[in-house]
């Protein structure tokens, strides 16, 4: 027999460690904003980001360079031991498991900070097998620091086997919490040949068909959207696990309309987040991943014109039934847990008046 028995899969993996959680709470985290602990600059804006951002990542891993990675990890440990974070979550970005530094990445954070650190973001996982690594070392070194309650793991899907293994990867652990797609990795390790981080290519296309059979002359081209497919396939093996798929690093600044665009798609299939590489993506991750006024009337409607929820009607000619209303109460639950954390966003909905 290879499974184990379900009743196991919730025990703790070390003798002291809390016990794993049986959901994954849905906590606020349409923002992941990413900074460097070892940037002075960076870090000393920490404290003042508190309340404005849904999650706070120290990273460790790639963009912080090879002389500067004990720093990065000193000085998460440090601005984590200083700061009280409220209702914003802290985050880190360890290195990869093959690098010379993520044991002691994680021995360091989980025994000096482990009762702050909500999730552990593990970059260029192959397979199930990396869960269960983070998974086991993370129970011993919780029992060895006295942690609480359980840090939770988040996978980055950026290598051709991670994709391949997906659904295997959401389902290893209670302790995952989600996924996010790496474009950039995952672009190389695929051998793509597109050189952006996220967002489009203008030669990814599709052509309208010639008029009059003139091949050469004027016809539409729209350009296409390189990370669909995989994005949708982590949405279905993320929503199947019970925990949250997430946007990844738009590496274009200053292209706000279309960062805004790819988050938007994202949000649409059914993403909760995405990862801000500068305080300009936190604004357009907070707007683009809650739920927008027109959404919540239009839904909470309908959610009163299905009364008991059976049935069907017509609103404005458009038939409404069982899973419309379904359709509508993911946004009004995503509506309330958003207003718990934000007073604007509370403000907003609260002022909503529903048409009959
Ligand atoms: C993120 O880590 C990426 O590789 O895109
Ligand atoms: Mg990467």
């Amino acid at each position: 027999m290879s499974h184990k028995s379900p009743k196991d899969f919730f025990a703790p993996l070390a003798v002291g460690a809390p016990a794993p959680l049986r959901e994954i709470p849905a906590r606020p985290s349409r923002a992941i904003h990413f900074f460097d602990p070892s940037n002075p600059k960076m870090a000393a804006k920490v404290p003042a980001m508190v309340g404005t951002v849904d999650v706070l990542l120290g990273n460790l891993e790639d963009a912080v360079k090879a002389d500067n990675k004990v720093a990065a990890r000193e000085g998460l440990v440090e601005i984590a031991k200083a700061t009280d974070f409220g209702k914003t979550q802290l985050w880190t970005r360890i290195n990869s498991l093959d690098s010379p530094w993520v044991l002691d990445d994680l021995v360091t954070l989980v025994t000096e900070i482990g009762d702050k650190l909500d999730v552990v973001m593990v970059p260029k996982v192959q397979g199930p097998e990396d869960i269960h690594y983070v998974d086991r070392i993370l129970a011993q070194l919780e029992a060895k620091g006295g942690v609480q309650k359980p840090i939770l793991i988040h996978a980055i899907l950026e290598t051709a086997r991670g994709v391949a293994n997906v659904e295997e990867i959401a389902l290893a652990s209670p302790r995952m919490q989600g996924i996010s797609l790496g474009p950039a990795d995952l672009a190389a390790d695929r051998k793509m040949k597109t050189t952006r981080v996220g967002g489009g290519h203008p030669g990814y296309l599709v052509r309208q068909d010639p008029i009059d059979g003139n091949i050469h002359g004027e016809r539409t081209v729209f350009q296409q959207d390189l990370w669909h497919y995989t994005i949708a396939k982590m949405v279905d093996a993320c929503a199947a696990a019970g925990i949250y798929p997430y946007y990844g690093p738009f590496g274009d600044i200053t292209d706000v309309v279309a960062a805004e665009d790819q988050f938007r798609n994202a949000f649409l299939l059914g993403c909760v987040g995405t990862w801000s590489l500068h305080p300009k993506q936190i604004e357009i991750a907070n707007r683009v991943f809650s739920p927008s006024v027109e959404d919540i009337k239009h839904a909470r409607r309908v959610v009163a014109a299905m009364g008991d929820g059976t049935g069907a009607v017509m609103l404005d000619g458009k038939m409404e039934d069982d899973a419309s209303l379904k359709q509508c109460l993911v946004l009004v639950d995503l509506a309330e847990e958003l207003a718990a954390i934000d007073p604007k966003l509370k403000e907003l909905y609260d002022t909503i008046e529903i048409e009959d």
